[in-house]
């Protein structure tokens, strides 16, 4: 009795599973369908996802290979976030023409810049292949046979899929560590043109300051068009190419949201670890986080102390210090809210009780979490260094372009060697390796580091600051004009060069070895522990981590406490944009426009109350490569657009707490507000179904 009391009550966590959790299969949603329509969905599954006739996937897109984007018009206009559209808008940004400063707006079809290398991806049709991925395959075989097969069948599966239609790429994916097989089906588009972009001091308002968190009033948002030839199909850019008239559009809803209504969000989530062990997820929060929090910190105040001397250096560096500081930022909260949810323990008692019920059930699956810690504990040091070591090289500039460089096609170098030059400043680089080198000693220590790093150490007696000050007076690599006139042999034998290329071969022999092997043994654990886990928690609802497929989320518009006394309201106003511009800050000096918009009170169809809706929070389950995703009402209408998470809730990718997990999306009203107001790119507005005209 005792022992069914004490499951009983492990079971509780798991089984009563926060509805807003989840990031669901589209063709598999009838079985969430009830759930949805109960927070006030109101259509049918088929509405969300169906392979005959059109269905609300069909106005989604993979962009560019990691964010969302959705369409918004019978003409083939698509909206997604300013962040992803930022390099093709840099792309086309010059001193004369800064379209990142200024924003860009296409004022008729022919100024629609082409983007070279650009791709979107609609979903044709997915399909759960396991029965025929594994055919031939019997239990017992073994795991070598188990992949030779898999694969086998999966080729034949793929190029079978791909003849289906014009520009078609399919991919299998294993879903549940293998325990099933998934077939996608895309159609590729790859003339993709840049519509409008508004400038960074609205599509990136607030910065990195900003980044991660609520209350936010970024416009995120850019427009993009998708061409296809007269016939409609996919094709290279061409004059000829006409717009491309999809399946399906969005139609966009300006009622807005409030406290407790539905929300959706409908995209490519890329990467989640929801059901690691205990172990995997205390390493995340105690280590790996931290480390690389630690050693990112030393980057960016090099980098800060640096930009805050030129505006030259500055925008050297902005698109570098973003970077970094994203992540950097994300880890924080990551490893906070883990601690704070107290995640590894809980995790340990779900184990414990799962292994209790194996046991005393006779199941397969007895000793598995045994199992995974101790190829955890095997592999541990090895990931650490993997994850370590790479972030020490991608600090220290020199390394990577040095290795690039030598690596590159001699007719290429030169064009190599300025795009490195244009934005690199070397008091920079070099308080960066002063300070990762001597973090590395410490954090990595000898056994993790390449010999060849340990011996230049030992010559300058562990003083990585003079060794820093030798290596970038030496090296061909810090000075242009010498690495112009640099034979091969001058390079190969460069400090920088050999430093380089020893990271490259210690992480290759001696680390990646080790980590994989180890990495490749608990993925095929996993395997069995997630099939035990699924017939253990038989009540829970299992959803696949994510992995850069089509994902439902639901949710709704929601506030949240990030600490005791606080309560934040849902939803951003033009307000707060105004509370927080100040010209002498360079993330919040607002457009004059704007400001003279504000003064005037001149806003339009997009006034709500008295103002214009910014930004908005919900619980729905989101992770990286969301950004981008449409955010729908209950009736499938487009309210805003997915682009960020709450700091407090960032540890969604591995555990999420309904409490505090909120994603931030931009208000549809505000991206509308400034295309026609901003901008003065009514004709854009025109093209879209707006309340039904
Ligand atoms: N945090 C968002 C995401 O992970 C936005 C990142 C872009 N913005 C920035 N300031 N770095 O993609
Ligand atoms: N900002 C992320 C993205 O670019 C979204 C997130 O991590 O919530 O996909």
């Amino acid at each position: 009795m005792r022992k069914i009391l004490a499951i009983c009550f492990l079971l509780i966590p798991a089984a009563s599973l926060h509805a807003d959790e989840g990031m669901w299969l589209p063709s598999k949603i009838s079985g969430r369908i009830d759930e949805m329509r109960s927070m006030g969905f109101m259509l049918s599954a088929e509405d969300i996802y169906s392979e005959d006739g059109s269905s609300l996937k069909d106005a989604v897109v993979l962009f560019a290979g990691g964010c969302t984007g959705e369409l918004i018009s019978d003409e083939g206009l698509l909206i997604t976030n300013h962040h992803c559209g930022y390099d093709q808008i840099q792309a086309h940004s010059s001193v004369e023409h800064d379209y990142l400063t200024d924003g860009f707006w296409a004022m008729t079809r022919e100024e629609e810049l082409p983007n070279d290398g650009l791709e979107v991806k609609f979903l044709v049709r997915m399909e759960d292949v396991t029965s025929s991925v594994l055919k031939g395959y019997k239990e017992g075989m073994g795991e070598g046979k188990r992949i030779g097969i898999a694969e086998r069948n999966s080729a034949k599966i793929i190029r079978k899929a791909e003849k289906e239609g014009a520009a078609y790429e399919a991919q299998i994916v294993p879903m549940y560590y293998g325990n099933e097989y998934w077939l996608f089906v895309y159609q590729v588009f790859s003339d993709v043109r840049l519509v409008g972009a508004p400038p960074s001091s609205i599509g990136k308002f607030g910065g990195d300051t900003d980044n991660w968190m609520w209350p936010r009033h970024t416009g995120d948002f850019s427009l993009f068009r998708i061409y296809a030839d007269k016939d409609n199909n996919p094709a290279p850019y061409s004059e000829d190419n006409v717009p491309y008239r999809p399946k399906r559009f969005l139609n966009i809803s300006t009622a807005g949201v409030k406290e407790g209504d539905f929300t959706m969000v409908y995209g490519f989530p890329g990467s989640t670890k929801e059901y690691i062990i205990s172990d995997e997820v205390e390493y995340i929060a105690e280590k790996s986080d931290p480390y690389r929090v630690a050693l990112r910190t030393l980057v960016l105040d090099n980098q800060k102390s640096e930009m805050d001397k030129s505006a030259g250096i500055r925008i050297k560096y902005a698109s570098k210090n973003a970077n970094v500081a994203n992540a950097w930022k994300k880890w924080q909260g990551e490893s906070k809210g883990i601690r704070k949810m107290g995640a590894a323990a809980s995790k340990r008692k779900y184990e414990a009780a799962f292994e209790q019920w194996a046991s005393s059930n006779g199941k397969e699956y007895a000793g598995i979490t045994e199992k995974l810690k101790k190829t955890f504990s095997g592999m541990e040091d090895y990931r650490f260094a993997a994850e370590y070591l790479n972030e020490v090289f991608n600090a220290v500039e020199l390394l990577g372009f040095s290795y690039r460089y030598v690596n590159s096609d001699p007719e290429t170098r030169s064009t190599v060697m300025d795009a490195f030059f244009k934005d690199f400043h070397m008091p920079v680089d070099r308080n960066n390796f002063s300070d990762v080198i001597a973090d590395c000693e410490k954090a990595a220590g000898e056994e993790f580091m390449p010999e060849y790093l340990n011996g230049l150490l030992s010559v300058y007696g562990h003083d990585a600051d003079s060794l820093a000050s030798f290596f970038y007076a030496s090296s061909v690599f810090a000075d242009s004009v010498k690495l112009k006139n640099a034979s091969l042999q001058d390079m190969e034998n460069d400090i920088c060069y050999r430093l380089s290329e020893s990271f490259k071969d210690f992480l290759r022999d001696e680390i990646m070895p080790a980590y994989l092997e180890g990495r490749k043994e608990m993925d095929l654990q996993y395997r069995t522990y997630m099939k035990g886990i699924m017939e253990f928690d038989s009540l829970r609802a299992f959803y696949p981590d994510a992995n850069l497929t089509l994902r439902v989320a639901y949710g709704s518009v929601q506030g949240y406490s990030p600490a005791d006394g606080i309560w934040y309201e849902p939803v951003s106003s033009i307000e707060g944009i105004i509370e927080k511009d100040d010209p002498s800050i360079y993330d919040y000096d607002i457009p004059q426009v704007l400001r003279e918009i504000y003064a005037g009170k001149n806003y339009g169809r997009w006034e709500s109350g008295g103002t214009v809706p910014v930004c908005f929070i919900a619980t729905n389950h989101t992770t990286g490569g969301n950004s981008g995703s449409p955010v729908l009402d209950g009736n499938g209408n487009l309210v805003g657009v997915n682009f960020d998470r709450v700091w407090e809730g960032t540890m969604s990718d591995v555990v999420f707490d309904g409490s505090l997990c909120r994603n931030i999306v931009l208000d549809i009203r505000y991206a509308l507000f400034v295309i026609d107001k901003v901008a003065g790119a009514s004709h854009l507005i025109d093209e879209m179904c707006i309340d039904g005209d």
